[in-house]
């Protein structure tokens, strides 16, 4: 914390700013040169009439699509959904019935009545954030992007229920983005928001897995669980059945469910080849990035003191998670991501490898590539020769010890949310050579704030058997069921 020249608290990381001294007026030679270059190329662009080859200022059909697509907010309430209408000329938002629920009559309000409604007053240093922000009676801001999520919607509704920071402290917002015609996330999304909600999640999720049992034919599908961890498989079993015994208040309902829906334009397709090329993967984070920011410029609230991210795709976290992070009263801070394997390939791997400390050899790197050209890590492309958390965890190391980061990866993220109302954001751009959440973490940095990781504190990612997998798999059955009929 410093003090500004007003002898204010200040969270600013402001140090000694100085406003340089504007040159004073140019010379009249150079007024005269500018004016007439400026009509000139007024004239040029207004009235010179169309010649042939004019440059006609080109908008990219990307561009054009972002612009005009719309967006809809729905906010999940026990007795249904509810569209929030966004007017174009008012900013008044006005609700409008889509599952049941009456949008309430409106009446005429004398001016004294409109103006308490309508002004607001916050006192943003009551929402900076601390280190026992829970005690605090700290508001989160719960944020988790979704496109063609559907399958694994439960997974994450359980995770969520599974938070142990109070359920009324958190706002959730979802952002539902560029799904597959025939996907059905956005109705998954509703209907378990309503559900958990209602506190009835839970009923609603072991009926359908009864309902899921009874139909199944014998294991094809959970056949590589054979093949994993044991020890692994059974903390996952523990965790999905019976999760109420995690916490006593697993069903309680939440301080607000918002859905966005929006499209941002898929640029190229989710083929693995397509999704891993080294300069595609630049142009992927751009985009994610943008969702991101889109989303946290809309949900976020003067209320909230914290933002945390989180990935759909997490099997097992800690329920205590977000105190967890929250505790070191870090600007931005991470855990460690990992991912189980079955045994024949080591039993788990380092996932999220964007999270790490910046290098000298990166920093030389960055210098002889071009002002837009994106590093991502993992790529014989890019050598960075950069630390990663990921490769620094120890199973039975402190789960408290906590490093300095420069890039972070976005699978879960808990953030002040003081350094979105800076300015930090997730750059669509190249930032530092980087896009998305790794520079997001360089300009969190850049901007004084402080960027941490817990190398020993481990969330774990899902793991979906591949094609190359499933065949080892099924060769492996074989030759045990040929050795069984002898
Ligand atoms: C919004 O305002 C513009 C001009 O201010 C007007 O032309 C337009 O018709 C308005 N739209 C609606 C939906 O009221
Ligand atoms: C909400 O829960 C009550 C029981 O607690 C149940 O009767 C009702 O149907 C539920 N509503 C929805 C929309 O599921
Ligand atoms: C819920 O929290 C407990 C305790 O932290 C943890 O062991 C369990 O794996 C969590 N469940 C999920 C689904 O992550």
């Amino acid at each position: 914390m410093v003090l500004d020249d007003y002898g204010k608290k200040s969270d600013l990381p402001i140090h000694n700013f100085t406003p340089k001294k504007q040159n004073t007026f140019p010379p009249l030679y150079k007024k005269i040169v500018i004016g007439v270059t400026s009509i000139f190329i007024l004239w040029y662009l207004f009235l010179s009439g169309g010649g042939e080859d004019r440059p006609v200022l080109q908008i990219p059909d990307e561009l054009d699509k972002l612009k005009s697509s719309s967006h809809q907010l729905y906010k999940a309430t026990k007795d249904g959904i509810v569209e929030i209408e966004l007017k174009e000329n008012s900013s008044a938002e006005s609700e409008s019935s889509a599952g049941g629920v009456k949008a309430e009559e409106k009446t005429p309000i004398s001016e004294d009545e409109l103006f308490k409604q309508t002004v607001s007053y916050y006192d943003l240093n009551d929402y900076r954030g601390t280190g026992d922000g829970l005690s605090q009676g700290d508001v989160v801001l719960f944020l988790m992007p979704l496109r063609n999520a559907e399958s694994v919607l439960p997974m994450a509704f359980h995770n969520l229920m599974n938070l142990t920071y109070d359920h009324s402290l958190i706002d959730i917002a979802f952002l539902v983005s560029d799904c597959s015609p025939d996907d059905r996330t956005l109705e998954t999304v509703f209907d378990y928001s309503v559900h958990l909600q209602n506190g009835t999640l839970v009923e609603k999720f072991q009926s359908e897995e009864e309902l899921r049992k009874s139909k199944k034919f014998r294991g094809s599908s959970d056949l590589y669980q054979l093949y994993m961890d044991q020890d692994y498989i059974n903390n996952v079993r523990k965790s999905y059945n019976n999760p109420e015994s995690y916490h006593k208040d697993y069903s309680k309902p939440f301080r607000s469910v918002s859905i966005f829906r929006k499209d941002f334009g898929q640029m190229i397709g989710q083929g693995f080849s397509d999704r891993h090329a080294v300069k595609v993967q630049g142009i992927r984070r751009k985009l994610m990035g943008r969702a991101r920011n889109w989303l946290t410029t809309n949900a976020l609230k003067a209320e909230h003191s914290w933002v945390y991210w989180r990935d759909v795709d997490i099997e097992t976290c800690p329920g205590t998670v977000i105190q967890d992070l929250m505790q070191h009263n870090y600007d931005v801070m991470v855990p460690n991501v990992w991912r189980p394997l079955p045994t024949f390939l080591g039993n788990e791997q380092p996932y999220d490898l964007n999270s790490w400390i910046e290098s000298d050899p990166a920093l030389e790197l960055a210098k002889t590539l071009d002002e837009d050209d994106v590093i991502v890590e993992g790529y014989a492309e890019y050598p960075t020769w950069r630390v990663h958390l990921a490769y620094l965890r120890d199973a039975r190391g402190n789960p408290n010890e906590v490093l300095d980061l420069d890039g972070v990866g976005g699978v879960s993220i808990l953030a002040k949310a003081k350094i979105f109302r800076h300015g930090v954001h997730f750059p669509a751009f190249t930032f530092l050579n980087h896009a998305e959440t790794e520079a997001f973490g360089k300009m969190a940095k850049e901007m004084g704030f402080t960027v941490g990781g817990l190398p020993h504190y481990t969330v774990w990612h899902i793991y979906e058997p591949s094609e190359d997998d499933l065949k080892e798999i099924a060769k492996m059955e074989r030759k045990k069921r040929r050795k069984g009929g002898k």
